[in-house]
């Protein structure tokens, strides 16, 4: 019997691996949040940079306990170099305000994406596995009390999940943080007691331009808030 020959391993994915193992290293060298948004800026390994205008990194108050994270830049977003400063941004400003809370003083605000994807498409799986060493980072150096993830897309990146947004509202998942600058990359294998010292309370609350095309779920929203 001649032995099948070995499927060699596609090239892209070859590529995709190797961007991996790029972000991880640039991640993992950041010591504080400005050499993590420097390394970003220096990273060539993401396609989406090459078509956005500008390296989303944050915004709000860098010392607040709580981090909100979405999923990627719009239009907007790209303009100005800031997250969640479009039409979302703006209901998501009046939803924090409502229970009396600003961007500016009680929020820190970071996206998985740092670059907006062209047209607004969704993020690829190769974009996303590639991006996201530089969010776990983030997070890390961050270091919030509380972690809010913007929508099911960011909680199922970061949570390791494939639950939609009727499971995950409501509750509350321990974050895994990679210890000693060790970034994890399958959040869902993790034992969190076991490999990680250190998990951060995490929550989700429905992404602003979700409700903006459904405001029947604002009162959901609202009882998240
Ligand atoms: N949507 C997001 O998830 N993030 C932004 O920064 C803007 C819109």
């Amino acid at each position: 019997i001649t032995p099948l020959p070995r499927r060699p391993v596609a090239p892209q994915l070859k590529e995709t691996q190797s961007h991996i193992e790029d972000a991880k290293k640039l991640a993992q060298g950041a010591k504080t949040l400005s050499e993590l948004k420097t390394a970003l800026e220096s990273f060539q390994g993401c396609a989406l940079k090459h078509t956005a205008m500008s390296t989303v990194f944050a915004d709000g108050n860098a010392e607040a306990d709580i981090m909100l994270i979405g999923e990627a830049p719009g239009a907007d977003e790209d303009r100005q170099g800031l997250p969640f400063v479009g039409t979302s941004g703006q209901l998501l400003d009046n939803m924090l305000y409502a229970i009396g809370k600003t961007r500016k003083d009680d929020f820190y605000i970071a996206n998985v994406i740092p670059w907006r994807p062209p047209g607004n498409r969704p993020p690829t799986t190769e974009e996303t596995r590639i991006c996201l060493p530089f969010i776990q980072r983030h997070i890390e150096l961050k270091n919030p009390k509380v972690l809010i993830f913007i929508g099911a897309t960011a909680a199922k990146t970061l949570l390791g999940t494939k639950e939609g947004m009727s499971k995950l509202r409501g509750k509350w998942f321990d974050y895994p943080v990679g210890e000693n600058g060790e970034v994890t990359e399958t959040l869902s294998d993790q034992k969190p007691d076991q490999k990680n010292a250190k998990t951060i309370p995490a929550t989700v609350l429905f992404h602003p331009s979700y409700l903006l095309r459904s405001p029947g779920q604002k009162k959901h929203a609202w009882e998240d808030l």
